[in-house]
């Protein structure tokens, strides 16, 4: 099997397994109830937010377990938004963040908010002079990503940091999804972030949400006082332990995973953008090397990735998340790209632990698969 769909999630690392399997088994008390074992499950609780937060290298955040990044996108974005809306009504994002915060952003349109969302350049980049242009009085919130989910373009945090500062009224939220483990993240220069367990190595429905210490949120769902009632609900130690297992394990590996996942991805673009007469290359050279983006001219890409799949090469068409919905990328759209280009996109993603001669067998495939398919 060739399993190039890392940015839909990743393959949990045995460790990370390990550890929720012994702990359900092994920590059964509720970290909120007063008797020993809650209180033992409550040290296992706290022990994983300190290793958390020290393997990121934060000092000044409060972090809250959720059910993955779309539910921290959720609270980081409602949240701000409705407990800061006497401050400001307008917020800004973009067009190529992930449907987990454009959609949050729709809802806030109708809750009376404006929202800015900034177009994306051809190489999905969007210049700081062009946030600078749009952030007014009224702004409270701009999101940015770190990574992007579809074509790996990398966002320069620290440059829109900076713009950002000269605006003491507005606050920095980052969608950190593909970019923990990947690139380097100026978390001093953020208020909000948020993440998901299963693209670093961890179980799936498991997230972190970063907040500023001082920041205030209005919760969005509302119970008892757990998670200091940003986010009510009994908390899943084992859960929250195997997230601190998983960045243990995928940070201490970044520098690796990244040497091998540029050696791969350099290889690819190479044989790629020697196909010009069958494939056109999306992502940008400069891309962060976890995810390659291209479009096959003559054969239908849903079609191709179904092919590859029946010679167990695993690849996606677009975000998991929207790849069952029709209408093509929305990122690549926003990139310029025509419908024939934005609806027939391929997005390689990696973990880093991929030798060349994975590349080289689904170079050999997708030239069979492009040769088949042209003639059907
Ligand atoms: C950039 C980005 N944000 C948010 C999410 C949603 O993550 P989760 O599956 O943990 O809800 C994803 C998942 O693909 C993503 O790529």
């Amino acid at each position: 099997m060739i399993y190039f769909d890392n940015a839909a999630t990743s393959k949990p690392y045995p460790e990370v397994v390990k550890t929720y399997a012994d702990l359900c088994t092994n920590l059964i008390g509720n970290p909120s109830s007063a008797n020993g074992l809650g209180t033992k499950a409550d040290e296992y609780l706290e022990k994983a937010r300190k290793q958390i937060a020290s393997c990121l290298g934060l000092t000044d955040f409060d972090l809250f377990f959720t059910s993955g990044a779309t539910e921290s996108n959720n609270d980081a974005i409602l949240g701000y938004a409705r407990r800061h809306k006497k401050e400001g009504t307008h917020l800004l994002t973009s067009l190529g963040e992930h449907a987990s915060v454009i959609n949050v952003f729709k809802e806030l349109e109708k809750e009376g908010f404006s929202v800015t969302y900034l177009p994306l350049a051809t190489d999905g980049k969007i210049p700081s002079s062009l946030l600078k242009e749009n952030i007014g009085p009224k702004t409270i919130l701009v999101s940015l990503m770190g990574v992007n989910n579809e074509v790996g373009t990398i966002y320069p945090l620290e440059e829109y940091a900076s713009v950002i500062k000269q605006f003491p009224h507005v606050a920095f939220m980052s969608d950190l999804t593909q970019a923990i483990g990947k690139v380097q993240i100026p978390y001093n220069c953020l208020d909000l972030f948020t993440m998901s367990s299963h693209k670093v190595g961890g179980l799936k429905s498991s997230g972190l949400l970063g907040v500023r210490k001082g920041i205030s949120l209005e919760p969005i769902i509302f119970g008892g006082g757990q998670e200091e009632g940003e986010r009510p609900g009994t908390v899943n130690v084992p859960l929250a332990c195997s997230l601190a297992t998983a960045l243990r394990i995928y940070l201490s590996s970044q520098e690796k995973r990244n040497e091998k996942a540029k050696a791969l991805s350099d290889y690819l673009r190479k044989e790629l953008l020697g196909m010009k007469e069958e494939i056109m290359m999306i992502s940008p050279e400069d891309c962060c090397p976890f995810i390659m983006n291209f479009v096959p001219l003559h054969v239908k890409a849903s079609v191709l990735v179904e092919a590859l799949s029946a010679k167990e090469i695993y690849v996606s068409t677009r975000s998991a998340c929207s790849s069952k919905k029709k209408g093509g990328s929305s990122v690549i759209k926003a990139m310029g790209y025509n419908e024939s280009i934005y609806d027939n996109a391929i997005r390689l993603s990696f973990e880093g632990d991929e030798e060349i001669q994975e590349g080289k067998e689904f170079i050999l495939a997708l030239r069979s698969l492009l040769k088949d398919l042209k003639r059907i």
